[in-house]
């Protein structure tokens, strides 16, 4: 018989509260994988009010994941989280309501829109590479998340929004700096268990609200412009040329279905799903190869072989040609994954295995866990792109336990946006530049804030 989720073992915590408030939230990704290895790959988390069933078997992730929009809802309380604060796009949408954002989304997102738009995304990494060159002529330590936070913010408005965005240039203001502050005011007030914000506004509350308005009013200039284009163009509307015009043509075509809150919804979702991750992914990256010389030396001789004379990835064939980069990228997200938990609900009854899932479950899913085993990977603890080569595989390779990019018919539509974003920044990185980290390693930390970010560290170029 399936054993239901009250019996399963877990965490004791306190009388009443049980451990509703001894999580400490920026660490919830690491308390989770150290009381998987006490409980196992299922247990179950008493938060006082309700029982949270949290999984980090990868068979059992890839199910819930797989049986969605029907079988599982992302966690509602986040989708309400979300709405509440202005954003209502296919991230948050359920049901059939994201059967009718996904394709608009995702269409726009698809390799061909990224090799039309190229030459459009190609300018930014010559922005970066100037901004960097700088850098290294003055030598001085500095934050280089920033720059990439301003890097992949230029490039999702471009290929989103037809918008030729230069916040790498340009000081002050950037949208990146309102983006900045929404993350973690969300990732807080999904976590609370009393909405304190509703009836009390903090200061941080209100500066959420301002970095809220200010993305809104960002947005709508960029809907304004595009609709603009579409009046001066409508043969636009045949082969909409961004993902704004698709979600305008759209929501014109079925004004009942997508409305000009869900035009305006989906454009936040993109910017907002589309900066930080890919942004605080080759954070990691860069931090991670401070402490691998060879994989460094592997990625700089394929950056070198590709780019031959050039200083980056000016065509965008030269991007698929990078194979060991695209490596040492899932390498890192399997360290590094800056979404490892994720927060879903059971739209009805279910057995997930051995387990009874009762409709309106809250579930924690922690995806990093099974990707750090040996017995998913082999020598699970090394960082070994050459295993994400099909001629160099090893013996162990369960690509079931690797989901930094979701699954199922949700899964990421940027994923490729971001796998060519990483070989872009990374080749013309290491083509032009030694780094070196100036913060100690082993002081930077993880820190849970929606995405898994590292907490600050410096690094310092030398131009090659
Ligand atoms: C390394 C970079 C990225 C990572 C690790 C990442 C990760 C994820 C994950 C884990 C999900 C949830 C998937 C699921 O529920 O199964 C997701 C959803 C999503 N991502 Fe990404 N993402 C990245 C980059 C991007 C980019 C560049 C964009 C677009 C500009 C984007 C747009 C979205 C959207 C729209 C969704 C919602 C999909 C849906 O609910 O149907 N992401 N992403």
């Amino acid at each position: 018989m399936a054993i239901k989720v009250k019996d399963l073992p877990g965490p004791k915590g306190k009388p009443i509260v049980g451990n509703l408030f001894s999580l400490d939230l920026p660490q919830l990704h690491n308390t989770i994988e150290g009381w998987s290895d006490e409980y196992g790959d299922v247990f179950r988390l008493n938060l006082g009010i309700f029982d949270q069933l949290v999984i980090t078997r990868p068979s059992m992730l890839q199910k819930i994941m797989k049986e969605r929009p029907e079988g599982f809802t992302r966690s509602l309380k986040m989708n309400r989280i979300i709405r509440e604060g202005g954003v209502h796009g296919v991230f948050n949408a359920e049901g059939e309501d994201w059967k009718k954002h996904r394709p608009i989304v995702a269409k726009g997102l698809d390799v061909k829109h990224q090799k039309d738009f190229y030459p459009a995304i190609e300018p930014v990494l010559g922005r970066l590479y100037k901004k960097w060159s700088e850098r290294a002529e003055s030598g001085e330590p500095f934050y280089i998340q920033k720059d990439l936070l301003r890097f992949t913010v230029d490039v999702t408005s471009s290929l989103a929004f037809g918008y030729p965005m230069n916040t790498i240039e340009e000081q002050g203001g950037a949208i990146q700096d309102h983006m900045e502050k929404v993350f973690p005011m969300i990732f807080k007030r999904i976590n609370m268990p009393v909405p304190w914000y509703k009836v009390y506004r903090t200061k941080e509350d209100k500066e959420f609200d301002k970095a809220v308005e200010e993305m809104n009013r960002l947005v709508d200039e960029f809907i304004a412009a595009a609709r603009k284009r579409l009046e001066e163009n409508p043969d636009l509307r045949k082969n909409p040329p961004s993902v704004i015009e698709a979600i305008i043509v759209a929501a014109e075509e079925e004004e009942d279905d997508i409305s000009t809150e869900n035009v305006r919804g989906n454009l936040l979702t993109l910017l907002m799903a589309g900066e930080d991750t890919t942004a605080v992914t080759l954070n990691w990256m860069i931090y991670l190869l401070s402490q691998q010389p060879e994989v460094t030396e592997n990625m700089r001789r394929e950056a070198n072989e590709v780019l031959g004379e050039k200083k980056w990835a000016s065509a965008y064939e030269d991007n698929a040609k990078m194979r060991y980069i695209e490596g040492a990228a899932f390498e890192s997200m399997r360290f590094k994954p800056v979404a490892p938990v994720m927060l879903f609900q059971a739209v009805e009854d279910v057995e997930l295995e051995e387990v009874f899932v009762k409709k309106g479950q809250r579930i924690l899913t922690q995806h990093r866990h099974g990707s750090l085993q040996d017995e998913n990977f082999s020598d699970a603890t090394k960082m070994k792109p050459e295993r994400w080569l099909k001629e160099s595989r090893c013996p162990v390779h369960n690509t079931e336990a690797f989901s930094p990019f979701g699954g199922g018919a949700r899964y990421c539509p940027g994923r490729n946006l971001a796998i060519l974003e990483v070989r872009m920044v990374m080749s013309m990185l290491l083509k032009n530049f030694e780094i070196e980290l100036v913060t100690p390693y082993d002081s930077v930390n993880e820190k849970m804030a929606f995405t898994m970010m590292s907490s600050p560290y410096q690094v310092r170029l030398r131009k090659l």
